[in-house]
């Protein structure tokens, strides 16, 4: 067992990082493709959540947590999600992305962990697990996986502060899942700036291809989160319910504006601990932005 201040340092250093083998403001791709992975690969954090514990809850919290819909989707997400990049992961030759790659795909597997056993400890029934099939295609798998992430995490962030400070979840839990919340936020990180990456160095002729794949993976997720597409690759839904069932479980009738804001204030805070020269997530915060004005419009109307 690591002692306090290792887990402590390791925290920190899961949250704050600096690409110091460069200074250059825009770095040229090959030390952008180095500095992106070195992110990850950096700010691992060996411990937690490994180390996992379970609070004993009175039965109000155990059965508010049980009951929430959505474990069945976690579970299937991280499973899916993990077998996604793994299977892009054997056509990436740079070592280094390589390296963090594999490490992503050790920490879904990890998160999976984590939720089966929570799933353990408080009693939850699961669904059967589907098979996870390998995508046909790696690059469309990682990007659905990527592009979801960015969704879900934002919105997941919010939902976690939520839940935090209205006390749906006691304060050990909430200690036992921040690690993999944060982990989501790397994960996120790395995608847009791998994706950037990406861009920046695939051949002419494959960029307008490449355009209309990300517009494809959009709309795939938008009918998925709006209930209606199904998993090609596995013949299941995702998790398109997640963030409108969980929104309404922990945060029972909030304010829907309200919890835009929380969402937003919690992505800078998570997100601006590492170097400024990465790309930070931009589609979905802009988004919620731009809706904000109009969300307050529509609360304070039916206040
Ligand atoms: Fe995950
Ligand atoms: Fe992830």
């Amino acid at each position: 067992m690591p002692t306090m201040q290792a887990m402590e340092a390791a925290d920190r250093a899961a949250r704050h990082w600096r690409y110091e083998a460069s200074s250059a403001p825009q770095p040229p791709p090959d030390e952008q493709v180095a500095m992106l992975s070195r992110m990850l690969l950096d700010t691992f954090n060996p411990y937690r959540p490994s180390i996992l514990v379970w609070p004993k809850l009175d039965d109000e919290a155990r059965n508010r947590l049980t009951s929430l819909p959505i474990w069945d989707i976690a579970v299937q997400t991280e499973g899916r999600a993990r077998l996604r990049i793994l299977s892009y992961a054997r056509q990436v030759a740079i070592p280094v992305l390589r390296e963090a790659f594999d490490l992503m795909a050790f920490e879904e597997g990890r998160h999976k962990e984590v939720l089966s056993h929570l799933v353990a400890a408080y009693g939850i029934e699961l669904e059967p697990e589907p098979e996870y099939v390998e995508p046909k295609d790696p690059e469309w798998g990682f990007m659905v996986t990527g592009y979801s992430e960015c969704i879900d995490s934002f919105f997941a962030f919010g939902l976690f502060e939520l839940a935090r400070r209205s006390g749906f979840f006691p304060p050990e839990l909430v200690e036992t899942f921040e690690p993999v919340i944060q982990e989501e936020g790397r994960h996120i990180l790395f995608f847009v700036n791998w994706v950037a990456w990406h861009k920046r160095t695939m051949p002419l002729w494959r960029r307008p291809w490449f355009f209309l794949k990300t517009l494809a993976v959009w709309t795939y997720l938008i009918r998925e989160r709006i209930g209606l597409a199904k998993d090609v690759s596995a013949g299941e839904k995702e998790n398109a319910n997640f963030t409108v069932e969980g929104a309404s479980a922990v945060g029972g009738d909030i304010d829907t504006a309200e919890l835009m804001a929380i969402c937003l204030a919690e992505n800078d805070r998570r997100l601006s601990g590492y170097d400024p020269r990465l790309r930070q997530p931009r589609t979905v915060p802009a988004l919620v932005r731009v809706a904000l004005p109009v969300l307050r419009w529509m609360s304070r109307r039916k206040g």
